[in-house]
């Protein structure tokens, strides 16, 4: 007798709570077209400028915010990870037209080379794409003379982007800590 009860008031229960399921929860998402989005075209653009990285003295653009307790032993650095906001310039002088940033962190991630993990936001502030953003996500080893690097996403102009970036060594003072990279993009966005 309890028995039949109790499956009587669970079946009841299921019953219910299958209602309110599918009353209260349609689906979440749904197929759009793109045109919806003003998406028509999709086109490739090259972008090329100097980025700069002064990781050493009072004017750093990169500064150390954690390492390992065995980085200071390892000839590679292995677990320092920095914060950096280096700027963007159209030529390979610093003094040149600055036309972004590069904002985000970069990881030494090798214990048996310079191969450091890139993770950064690069913002425009020049031209058509002025406030528009593209992310990088890579593996950079600082020693060979062409990198790629995968851009994985953007923002504004940059929306559904996707594409590399290849990445050659201007100017490198080791002792100063002083980069100046030349960077070669090719995008693929709307
Ligand atoms: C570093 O940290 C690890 C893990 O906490 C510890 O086992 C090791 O003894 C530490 N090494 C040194 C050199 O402090
Ligand atoms: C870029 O956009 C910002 C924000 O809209 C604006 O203040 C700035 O003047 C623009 N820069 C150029 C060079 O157009
Ligand atoms: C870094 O090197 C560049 C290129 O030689 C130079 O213009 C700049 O002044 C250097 N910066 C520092 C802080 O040494």
């Amino acid at each position: 007798m309890a028995n039949s009860i109790f499956f009587l008031l669970f079946t009841l229960f299921e019953l219910f709570s299958s209602t309110i399921v599918t009353a209260e929860h349609p689906p979440f998402y749904r197929t759009i077209s793109p045109t919806s989005l003003g998406l028509r075209r999709e086109k490739l653009s090259h972008l090329h400028f100097y980025f700069h990285d002064l990781a050493r003295g009072p004017r750093s653009t990169a500064v150390i915010v954690a390492k390992a307790n065995i980085t200071d032993k390892s000839p590679t650095l292995f677990g320092q990870v920095r914060m950096a906001d280096d700027p963007l310039t159209i030529g390979p002088s610093m003094e040149s037209k600055l036309i972004g940033k590069a904002q985000g962190m970069y990881a030494y991630a090798s214990q048996n080379d310079f191969g450091l993990m890139m993770v950064m936001n690069f913002e425009f502030v020049e031209g058509k794409f002025n406030g528009s953003t593209i992310s990088l996500l890579g593996r950079n080893d600082i020693f060979a003379t062409v990198r790629e690097m995968p851009i994985v996403g953007g923002s504004g102009h940059f929306r559904f982007a996707r594409g590399y970036a290849l990445v050659k060594p201007y100017f490198f003072n080791v002792p100063a800590q002083n980069a100046t990279v030349e960077y070669d993009v090719y995008v693929f966005h709307y």
